[in-house]
């Protein structure tokens, strides 16, 4: 949902740099407003004002782009690149697809390359040469179908999941973070030696025995915030890379 109206500057937008390589101005400095603002409730009000002003949100829509999520992926990726052509990648949480597109384009798929498998609990439209489900990961066996599906072993498990929201933020936090373990978990499984895992967490929400097993198992880990994250939001990224061969790992 793209401003029809021309954004005008304001007094105090801090610049910053889209994943484009544009420069934009903070949101502060775009003065769009919701046409029909009386009727709507003041918060779905300030919803839509902040999409219209949002230069990621027009960045994604003028790429096409599914979701505002991608550009976030992008600039995790462009600032510590993992992906090659070739590679085999699971994305679990994937719809509408944001990720999947950027992943498919840095992996080559369209031209027969590596190998793209998503799970969403929602219908997600089709890459061309990915395989998508629709299902719930929390079932084993849908994580068993990823991983037939990916025959096994991939280079890279991303999990963009997020849970329901409840309204209850100590529950949607706790919700989210057993996503993650259940990601990871997953990922431990499949991880070809060197491979990474990407995945969305709450900031201060990664317990103690969640991050001794990510260094355990991998070389480094390390906690995001891209700049399309909004600030205020808790949300965070751990991208763990240099998965360690889990038969030299054995006995420890
Ligand atoms: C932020 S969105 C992902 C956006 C995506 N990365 C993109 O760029 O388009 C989070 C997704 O996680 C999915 N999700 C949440 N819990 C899930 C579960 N238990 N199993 C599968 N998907 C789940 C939601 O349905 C939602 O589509």
């Amino acid at each position: 949902m793209a401003g029809k109206g021309r954004p005008t500057k304001g007094n105090s937008g801090a610049s910053t740099r889209g994943s484009s390589g544009r420069s934009y101005r903070g949101h502060a400095g775009l003065t769009q407003t919701p046409r029909n603002m009386r009727k709507r409730k003041a918060s779905s009000n300030r919803w839509i004002e902040r999409q219209l002003n949002d230069p990621y949100v027009q960045e994604t829509h003028k790429r096409g782009l599914r979701s505002r999520a991608a550009i976030k992926f992008e600039q995790i990726e462009d600032r510590y690149p993992f992906l090659a052509p070739h590679m085999r990648v699971v994305d679990l949480g994937c719809a509408p697809g944001g990720w999947l597109q950027v992943v498919s384009e840095r992996i080559k798929l369209n031209k027969g390359e590596g190998a793209l498998v998503g799970i969403d609990l929602l219908e997600t439209d089709p890459i061309g040469g990915a395989q998508i489900l629709v299902g719930d990961i929390t079932e084993p066996e849908m994580l068993d179908a990823v991983y037939k599906a990916i025959d096994g072993k991939a280079d890279a498990v991303l999990s963009d999941m997020a849970a329901a929201t409840t309204g209850h933020r100590p529950t949607d936090h706790l919700r989210t973070m057993a996503l993650l373990e259940i990601a990871l978990d997953f990922a431990i499984g499949i991880l070809t030696p060197g491979g990474t895992f990407l995945a969305k967490a709450f900031r201060g929400g990664a317990e103690k025995t969640l991050m001794d097993l990510l260094h355990k198992h991998f070389e480094k880990v390390r906690h995001i915030k891209p700049p399309a994250s909004r600030q205020e939001s808790v949300e965070t990224y751990l991208l763990a890379t240099g998965f360690k061969n889990p038969e030299s790992d054995a006995d420890s």
